[in-house]
């Protein structure tokens, strides 16, 4: 049997085009050689890693190209960007599972060689969470020129059906968020359990917390307002939508 599948810079330089244009040999000389693996399960852990940071310089592109979108007013773009970047987080939740075939002791020996290095340095991580925020904003740019609320954009969807796949791309994206803090929950405790003190001194429930952000939070809210007016038994609209008591006064949601 040859070599494991990997470059070393005593190889043969690359002589197809497929991999000069992937430059495939940069690529596979950035996960350590087998002989100086923990385990051999280290070479997941660390492409695991820098997939997961691929995964997620691509969601960010489509963040800043939302961004954009909706400032240039075209929601339909933007919703399209959105989807595709919270398919990249679904992504990253499933590609979590390769990890759960670690074991704790497995683990043990590749954590020894870690330092103080943490997920919670991942620059492709903290840049989602800094992304969010400014989506928002550019959201709310696009409702004021539209001259229309989120609560007017959910009563009266037939009238703002751009919009209302706008809102729950939104709301895919920060639920798909959640679901990846979830999933990465799952897994730590799988492997360390749940009273184990993490490298830096931050227990699961601190991670528990944190995965309970809601970054679009007015779109969260929306759904209890309308339940909060929304009278038990009334009709429905034409559309579809819940016919609500006319004071209720609905404020700026
Ligand atoms: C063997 C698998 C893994 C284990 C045991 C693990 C463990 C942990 C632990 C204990 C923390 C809490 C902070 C700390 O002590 O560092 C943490 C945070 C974090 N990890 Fe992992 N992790 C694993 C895989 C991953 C992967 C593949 C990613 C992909 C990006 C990742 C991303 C993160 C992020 C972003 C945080 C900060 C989370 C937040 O603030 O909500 N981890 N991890």
């Amino acid at each position: 049997m040859g070599p494991p599948y990997g470059f070393s810079m005593t190889d043969t330089p690359p002589t197809t085009e497929y991999e000069r244009y992937l430059r495939i040999p940069e690529l596979l000389s950035l996960q350590k050689p087998a002989e100086d693996r923990a385990v051999p399960e280290e070479l997941h852990f660390q492409a695991v890693h820098q997939s997961e940071e691929l995964l997620m310089k691509m969601a960010l592109g489509d963040m800043d190209s939302t961004i954009g979108y909706l400032l240039a007013g075209n929601a339909l773009r933007a919703a399209h960007c959105l989807r595709r970047a919270t398919f990249l987080v679904d992504l990253m939740s499933r590609q979590l599972g390769v990890l759960e075939f670690l074991s704790p002791h497995e683990y043990y020996a590749i954590r020894a060689r870690l330092g103080r290095g943490s997920g919670q340095e991942s620059p492709g991580f903290n840049r989602m969470m800094a992304m969010f925020p400014k989506v928002w904003v550019g959201f709310e740019a696009l409702l004021n020129t539209r001259g229309v609320d989120l609560r007017t954009v959910y009563d009266q969807r037939a009238q703002h059906e751009e919009l209302y796949a706008l809102c729950e791309a939104m709301i895919d994206l920060d639920e798909g968020f959640q679901s990846f803090r979830g999933r990465h929950i799952l897994l730590v405790k799988r492997i360390i359990g749940t009273g184990t003190p993490s490298l830096k001194g931050k227990p699961t429930e601190l991670l528990e917390r944190s995965q309970r952000t809601q970054f679009f939070e007015p779109l969260w809210r929306v759904r209890e307002a309308i339940f909060d007016t929304f009278t038990p038994g009334a009709p429905l609209g034409a559309d579809g939508c819940p016919v609500h008591r006319a004071d209720d006064g609905h404020g700026s949601y």
